[in-house]
């Protein structure tokens, strides 16, 4: 019985402290930004950990059938779950998801397959370096995302021809 009491006390410190700091800071905590605050990071960093990923097996976490949605860039997976109207199924960045899409991060041509790829080859090295810098630092600050591992490319694929060259951008 104590137990029972000792729990609604609890539960009813809890309500008020999420209910007063939502209407000071309209943050549920207070402001406080930490991977810990999700429940997705707290199951991977309690039951999985980093993996390293085939292209096929990265293709499989695009949101869809309730799957986590992951992407990578350069070769690190990200864990993107937290946002899934920005890219689940149907959603402005959703092809960004699922594979390592590291040269439409580059070039911004995100309508077309063929740039829809790892392959960074045509482009300027020193502008595609500085964009995945930049797109890393943006995924690494974030604590709404986080590392889940790396995808290991078929290097075959890269025996292919150049994906051919885009200087128009379609964002969406
Ligand atoms: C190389 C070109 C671009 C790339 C690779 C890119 C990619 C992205 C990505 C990955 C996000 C999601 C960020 C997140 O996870 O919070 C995002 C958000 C967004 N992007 Fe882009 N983007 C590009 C250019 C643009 C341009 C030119 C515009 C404006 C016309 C734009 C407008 C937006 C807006 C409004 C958001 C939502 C921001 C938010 O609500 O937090 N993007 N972009």
């Amino acid at each position: 019985m104590i137990f029972l009491d000792l729990a609604r006390i609890l539960s009813g410190v809890v309500v008020l402290l999420v209910s007063v700091s939502y209407a000071r800071t309209g943050s549920l905590t207070w402001g406080c930004e930490s991977r810990w605050l999700y429940p997705g990071y707290v199951m991977f960093r309690l039951f999985s950990g980093p993996r390293v990923f085939t292209d096929d097996e990265l293709a499989f976490y695009d949101g869809r059938n309730g799957s986590r949605i992951f992407l990578a860039l350069n070769g690190t997976v990200y864990d993107v779950s937290a946002r899934p109207e920005m890219y689940g199924p149907g959603s402005t960045y959703s092809m960004l998801a699922a594979r390592d899409a590291t040269r439409a991060f580059v070039n911004g041509c995100m309508r077309d397959d063929a740039q829809l790829t790892y392959d960074l080859r045509g482009l300027d090295q020193t502008k595609a370096e500085e964009a995945i810098r930049k797109w890393k630092e943006f995924f690494d600050s974030k604590p709404r995302y986080w590392v889940v591992g790396r995808v290991e490319h078929d290097p075959a694929k890269l025996d292919s021809d150049i994906p051919p060259f885009c200087d128009q951008p379609t964002y969406f």
